[in-house]
């Protein structure tokens, strides 16, 4: 485990499932959780991490002024774990252009739907709304543009009639658990890189719906 890139901090805002997910995978995996940040004191993701042993910091958006501030002080937390890669797992802030820019190709975000479909929140009752018949998940490289980053890997999910925001959460959230730590593990290998708003795995470059999940 000397190779930085495998060494991930996790940034989330809320229950960390996803977290959990890449915890539990990392046991078999090649990589680590190095830390886990959250801008919400009362994150369940925190008590996740803290009983894996997970070293945690809050960096609570609320004491700071402005964003360049928190974003700062976000920076100054990440670089006290030096992780080669920045996870968000249900992070509930935007961060600034020269946060993205200090991380470029290092920051991977995972995002309910299909993007570039449905970016944004509540995405589960926008497709139900619009009538949609897949839904699903993206992983992506965060850029400066909101959840416009190029899409590494996609998993989709069927739209049965009996479905509401509820069940779709859960659907998604099944699917998620299994495509981030796979992402992650990816990226462990050196194997993603990000080159302006184009993803390439292998050197490949990734098209813009991104890898299909089942030849990962
Ligand atoms: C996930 O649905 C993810 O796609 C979105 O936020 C949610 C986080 O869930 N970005 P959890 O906190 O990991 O359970």
């Amino acid at each position: 485990m000397h190779n930085s890139h495998r060494s991930v901090v996790v940034l989330l805002s809320g229950n960390g499932s996803n977290l959990q997910a890449l915890m539990d995978f990392s046991s078999a995996g090649n990589y680590r959780v190095s830390g886990v940040i959250s801008n919400r004191p009362d994150a369940y993701g925190l008590q996740r991490a803290k009983q894996s042993n997970i070293p945690t910091t809050v960096v609570d958006h609320k004491q700071y002024a402005s964003r360049d501030l928190f974003d700062q002080a976000l920076c100054q937390a990440i670089n006290e774990y030096g992780p080669g890669l920045i996870v968000l797992a249900g992070f509930m802030r935007i961060l600034g252009a020269d946060f993205v820019k200090r991380y470029q190709g290092k920051i991977l975000n995972i995002h309910p739907s299909l993007l570039p479909n449905y970016p944004g929140t509540n995405t589960h009752q926008r497709v139900l709304d619009a009538g949609e018949k897949l839904h699903g998940v993206s992983v992506h490289f965060v850029t400066e543009e909101l959840d416009g980053g190029p899409v590494i890997a996609q998993e989709s999910i069927a739209i049965e009639p009996i479905d509401d925001a509820q069940t779709l959460a859960v659907k998604i959230h099944e699917k998620e658990h299994v495509l981030y730590p796979a992402v992650v593990s990816l990226f462990a290998d050196g194997r993603l890189s990000l080159d302006g708003n184009s993803a390439f795995l292998d050197e490949q470059l990734l098209p813009v719906t991104g890898q299909r999940i089942d030849d990962l």
